[in-house]
């Protein structure tokens, strides 16, 4: 049987319980998830990229079917580089369409084969983003709903 592999990117700043559910989603239909951690040129991140993916490594420590990365780039020279061609986006609210939209089309014209496959997170995390999270935890407030224990840690010892 052929095993399937998809690649679910984003900034991940901090991984919040939103992500972790579209991950669990996505490997009861994928075999294999590549998550990750892109740097976005337009956003200035509250941690580092090693910190990002030190967050996730301890989120999905045990799950054997999430290998994470980092890349710096073009996402569809990093999908040529690890000849996958299915991107994972999850989406939250009809105002994340437009932004998606525009994302998986222009993908698509990069890179013909590419084919993005959304998942919708449970409702409760549907109003949730890593900047809400970054902002809360700036204020010192209560992220234990939104985030792992660890990323907490980390917020902490800022
Ligand atoms: N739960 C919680 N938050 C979620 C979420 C979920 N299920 N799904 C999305 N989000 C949030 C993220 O936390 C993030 O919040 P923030 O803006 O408050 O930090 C926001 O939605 C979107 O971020 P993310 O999913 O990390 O995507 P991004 O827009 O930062 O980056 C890439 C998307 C990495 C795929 C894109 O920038 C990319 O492809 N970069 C490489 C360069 C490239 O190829 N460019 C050409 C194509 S545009």
């Amino acid at each position: 049987m052929k095993i399937k592999t998809a690649i679910y990117p984003g900034s991940f700043d901090p991984i919040t319980f939103g992500h972790l559910d579209i991950i669990r989603r996505a490997g009861k239909i994928f075999d294999r998830l590549i998550v990750s951690v892109f740097t976005h040129s337009a956003k200035k991140p509250m941690f580092t990229v090693e910190e990002r993916v030190d967050m996730l490594r301890s989120a999905l420590k045990g799950n054997k079917k999430v290998k994470i990365e980092r890349f710096e780039g073009l996402l569809v020279d990093y999908l040529r580089k690890k000849k996958v061609n299915v991107v994972i986006r999850g989406l939250r609210a009809i105002s994340d369409l437009e932004y998606e939209f525009q994302i998986a089309a222009i993908n698509r014209t990069l890179y013909g084969g590419v084919e993005t496959v959304f998942f919708m997170p449970r409702q409760r995390y549907t109003y949730l983003s890593s900047s809400v999270v970054r902002d809360i935890a700036h204020f010192g407030g209560d992220v234990s709903k939104l985030v792992p224990p660890y990323v907490i840690k980390k917020i902490k010892s800022r």
